[in-house]
């Protein structure tokens, strides 16, 4: 596999534990566990694919750790780089901002030529609007452990088997 990483906060709570279920489920020896939280932009060129995970807080928006990247992200060439998302939200909480991490980084992301991989389904989520669905689809995976916990152990495999299928 090319270089491949989860980029995620270790100091976060549900986003850790999914991104350990991803590395888990992939059981590759090949994708790296990074810190979201002192991302430079050396680390995050080095890999070709990248998952990333990008949690919505503060009613639509993007976690500090993250925003504070967005101008390093502002001035990356990412042509070439296959890029999959996964966020967490509460789809009951708020429902006009469902998600829409996914969708503020996915933007960010292709601005600067990165290709988006990773889309799922948004049947059976209820919520009123998200920037992370285009064309009826999430941008990634989007995952409520609030609602839907349950729904985690087969969405997780579900996602892992479809990158498994784009990423090399
Ligand atoms: C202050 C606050 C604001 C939040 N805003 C949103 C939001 O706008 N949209 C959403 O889908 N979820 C929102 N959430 C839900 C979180 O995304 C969810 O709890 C998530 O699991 C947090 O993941 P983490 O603990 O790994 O950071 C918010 C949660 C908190 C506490």
């Amino acid at each position: 596999m090319k270089k491949t990483a989860i980029i995620y906060s270790f100091n976060s709570n549900k986003t850790a534990k999914i991104a350990e279920q991803l590395k888990s489920t992939f059981n590759n020896d090949a994708i790296e566990l990074v810190n979201a939280e002192d991302i430079s932009v050396s680390t995050f060129l080095a890999y070709e694919q990248l998952i990333l995970g990008v949690p919505t807080w503060f009613d639509g928006e993007l976690p500090n750790y993250w925003d504070e990247f967005v101008p390093e992200i502002e001035d990356m060439d990412l042509k070439g780089k296959l890029i999959a998302l996964y966020g967490l939200g509460d789809q009951k909480g708020y429902p006009e901002n469902y998600q829409d991490a996914i969708g503020i980084m996915a933007e960010l992301l292709e601005a600067q030529g990165a290709e988006i991989v990773g889309f799922t389904s948004t049947e059976g989520y209820v919520f009123e609007s998200s920037r992370a669905v285009r064309d009826n689809l999430f941008l990634g995976l989007a995952i409520d452990f609030e609602n839907q916990g349950s729904k985690i152990k087969t969405l997780v495999p579900a996602w892992v088997e479809s990158l498994k299928k784009v990423f090399k």
